[in-house]
């Protein structure tokens, strides 16, 4: 095993745009309190494009317009921070994805992890055996200390814990992470089931 079987992108750092967006988010570059701000911008970020040109048009117009026709007020009392936005997602757009040269985070996949892409995950599934005949391990606590329950972060003392999915999987729970995260859209269940949003995954998908 080499260094590069895990740092296989060095120097530019492609990130998804579910990624791109939390930072700027976190980073204050973009107002919350624009109503599906991260949505409209994934979707506008992720169409195909031929040039760098089509895609700013693009994404001006489309953001633009969403919120021209679809929230009028805050198209008018906001409008500072739609444009804000705009240029921020473009911002986005030019430094991690490049029509011209056929390169973008998919291009280019990010080995160190494995939310997007399967990562650590491609030799540490539990099925894979090391030359000296030991399974490589895929334990979550071989390669982290989960400190505390962040979904009762009033109660959590930091001491030892195990992950819990923020949402219960119920019997998904063992499937790969990149099986649901792709790095470019929420989460869209396989099956048209039409409105699933009243149940929980448990509910249809219970634990083996
Ligand atoms: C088993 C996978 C793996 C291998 C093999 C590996 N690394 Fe790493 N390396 C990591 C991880 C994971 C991190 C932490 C990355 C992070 O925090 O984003 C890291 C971090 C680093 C950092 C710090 C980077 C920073 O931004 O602070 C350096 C430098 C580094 N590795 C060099 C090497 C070198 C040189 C080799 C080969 C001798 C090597 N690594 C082999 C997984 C690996
Ligand atoms: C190319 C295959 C491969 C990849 C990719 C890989 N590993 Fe490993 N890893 C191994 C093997 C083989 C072992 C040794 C298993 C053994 O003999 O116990 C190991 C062992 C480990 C161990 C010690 C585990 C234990 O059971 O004590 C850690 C920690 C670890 N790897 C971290 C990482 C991290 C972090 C990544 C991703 C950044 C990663 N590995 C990616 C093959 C891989
Ligand atoms: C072989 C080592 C390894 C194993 C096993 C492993 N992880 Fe990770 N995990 C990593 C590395 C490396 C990262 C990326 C750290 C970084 O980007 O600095 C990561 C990132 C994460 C993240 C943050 C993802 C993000 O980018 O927001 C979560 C959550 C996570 N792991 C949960 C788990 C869970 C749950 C398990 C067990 C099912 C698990 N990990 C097993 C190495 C491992
Ligand atoms: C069966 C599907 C599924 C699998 C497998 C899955 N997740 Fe998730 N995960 C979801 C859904 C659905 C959400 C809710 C947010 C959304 O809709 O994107 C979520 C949310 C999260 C979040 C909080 C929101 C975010 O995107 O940061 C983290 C962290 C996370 N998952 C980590 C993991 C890790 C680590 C693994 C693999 C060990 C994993 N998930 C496997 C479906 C899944
Ligand atoms: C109303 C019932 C229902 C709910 C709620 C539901 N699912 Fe499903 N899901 C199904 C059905 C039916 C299938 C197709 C049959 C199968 O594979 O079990 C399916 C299949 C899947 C698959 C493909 C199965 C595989 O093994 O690859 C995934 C992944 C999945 N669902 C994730 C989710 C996640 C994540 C949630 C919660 C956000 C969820 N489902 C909520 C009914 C549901």
């Amino acid at each position: 095993m080499d260094c590069v079987d895990c740092h296989n992108r060095p120097a530019h750092v492609y990130l998804p745009p579910d990624v791109a967006m939390d930072q700027s988010f976190a980073a204050g570059r973009l107002d919350p309190s624009l109503p599906y701000l991260k949505r409209q911008a994934m979707q506008v970020l992720n169409k195909p494009y031929s040039s760098t040109d089509e895609a700013l048009r693009s994404i001006e117009a489309g953001m633009d317009q969403f919120y021209r026709i679809n929230y009028k007020d805050v198209y008018a009392t906001k409008n500072s921070s739609v444009k804000e936005a705009i240029r921020e997602v473009e911002r986005i757009f030019q430094t991690y994805i490049f029509p011209e040269m056929g390169v973008d985070w998919q291009t280019h996949p990010n080995n160190i992890g494995h939310l997007y892409f399967s990562g650590c995950f491609r030799c540490h599934d539990g099925d894979h055996v090391s030359n000296s005949g030991k399974v490589v391990r895929n334990d979550c606590t071989i390669c982290h200390s989960v400190l505390s329950d962040s979904a009762s972060p009033a109660t959590a003392a930091a001491t030892a814990g195990s992950f819990k999915h923020p949402i219960d999987l119920g019997g998904l729970s063992d499937l790969r992470c990149t099986v649901c995260h792709k790095g470019d859209n929420a989460f869209q269940h396989p099956v048209n089931l039409g409105d699933i949003s009243p149940f929980q995954c448990v509910e249809c998908h219970p634990r083996k």
